[in-house]
């Protein structure tokens, strides 16, 4: 019979995350760790962190399983990637390449290429097809110690195409551990197919896919794509008040290439601002006086050799930092959320604490999400167990330090 609790240890140190602020900047002294930790679980969630010595003689083992673990490890909270698209088919590897040999965006485009390919490519799909994609890109973080995942549809740009990818993420997340939190992208481009202007699309889209969204209970989210080549903000303002009106949380890829969508970020009071490569002085100041928690995509900056979002600028300024992987078959193909979080921080002189904080709970705050990102009482039982000795070494080895111990609400669901 399976006993209702689970005491885990002892662990060599514990990084809790506990009582770090959701905004500025973070030493790595203020990092609070447990050693010779234990945890003890209860159901789903956790409900003690301590010393595993005491709690040991505490519980009772005839309701308690015992774990007690034979290495060094280092617990880490299950890792969040707060921005994907990993619902999508086909590749653009072509893309990637006419890039790199020095090809511009319209030049791309004109050959079949940028997210208007992938448009094409996903609406051939069907919804299973999508699905199994998903899950497997999915389960492929879940291995790397992420546990929740965001998912953004914006490859379908019609109500029906839009209604088959939110229709498989939510059926993938029903076939993986990891927790897939959809997100609505109609807003990423004006479809080459559609009859109209920018205003008219958003119009059709918000009165005519809004309520399905709703109905079906396919996402509370909505993400606009603010730039010159997608929406303007004069666009996007009606879009997102509408948005709103119907009880959703606003999200927006802002300031990618030109500013402009971090002022409507902050202006409609969304939940975070994703990209800001080119958010200047004046926007990291906006940003940082605001509760929008600023996401950087190190993956996006990666595969297009661009500018790394200013993180440090905007940490100084007192703002909130996540980290997320932009995992899409365009910008960001890479999809591996830990080894770009720390080159992001080499790059941007991010202290180990505010790499960890921007992929847990920091993470968890751009996805209005309270339950997770920190290893403490009353929070899914959501964590990682890499076998080392110090939890330096997770951040020194760039992504090649792999959790040997994956555990999902209170169940190990990846083992080394
Ligand atoms: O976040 N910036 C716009 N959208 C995606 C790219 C999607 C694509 O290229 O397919 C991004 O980088
Ligand atoms: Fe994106």
């Amino acid at each position: 019979m399976t006993k209702k609790y689970k005491l885990i240890g002892p662990i060599t140190q514990l990084v809790s995350m506990e009582e770090l602020s959701a905004k500025g900047a973070i030493t790595d002294e203020q990092l609070s760790i447990v050693e010779n930790a234990g945890i003890l679980i209860e159901e789903d969630h956790i409900h003690t962190v301590g010393k595993f010595s005491d709690l040991k003689k505490q519980v009772d083992t005839l309701d308690t399983e015992i774990i007690e673990l034979q290495a060094s490890y280092i617990c880490t909270p299950g890792f969040i990637d707060a921005h994907t698209h990993i619902c999508f088919s086909g590749s653009r590897a072509k893309d990637y390449a006419m890039r790199n040999a020095g090809k511009s965006y319209l030049e791309i485009a004109e050959a079949g290429g940028g997210i208007w390919d992938t448009v094409t490519q996903t609406r051939k799909a069907e919804q299973q097809e999508l699905t199994c994609g998903t899950i497997k890109r999915a389960n492929k973080l879940l291995k790397k110690g992420i546990t929740t995942i965001e998912v953004k549809s914006g490859y379908g740009l019609s109500v029906p195409e839009e209604l088959k990818m939110l229709r498989a993420i939510k059926n993938a997340n029903q076939q993986t551990e990891a927790d897939l939190i959809p997100t609505c992208l109609a807003g990423h481009m004006l479809p080459k197919d559609f009859d109209g202007d920018h205003k008219e699309y958003l119009e059709a889209m918000s009165n005519s896919l809004f309520p399905i969204l709703k109905e079906e209970k396919l996402t509370n989210r909505i993400d606009a794509f603010i730039e010159k080549s997608a929406f303007l903000p004069t666009d996007i303002y009606p879009y997102f008040r509408k948005a709103k009106a119907l009880g959703f949380d606003i999200t927006v890829h802002a300031d990618q290439f030109s500013i402009g969508g971090s002022e409507v970020a902050v202006k409609m009071n969304a939940i975070s601002a994703d990209h800001l490569e080119a958010s200047t002085e004046d926007e990291i100041e906006m940003l940082a006086n605001s509760n929008v928690v600023s996401v950087a995509l190190p993956g996006a900056s990666i595969g297009l050799g661009c500018n790394f979002t200013p993180a440090r600028k905007i940490l100084n300024a007192g703002g909130s930092v996540a980290i997320a992987s932009d995992w899409n078959p365009g910008s960001a193909p890479m999809g591996d959320l830990l080894t770009q979080a720390c080159i992001l921080g080499t790059f941007e002189k991010l202290t180990n604490a505010e790499i960890m904080a921007g992929i847990t709970f920091r993470a968890a705050a751009a996805l209005n999400l309270s339950d997770r990102g920190r290893v403490i009482k009353g929070m899914l039982a959501d964590f990682n167990l890499f076998q080392t000795d110090h939890f330096n070494e997770i951040f020194y080895h760039q992504g090649k330090l792999v959790p040997t111990q994956v555990w999902k609400r209170g169940e190990l669901v990846y083992k080394q």
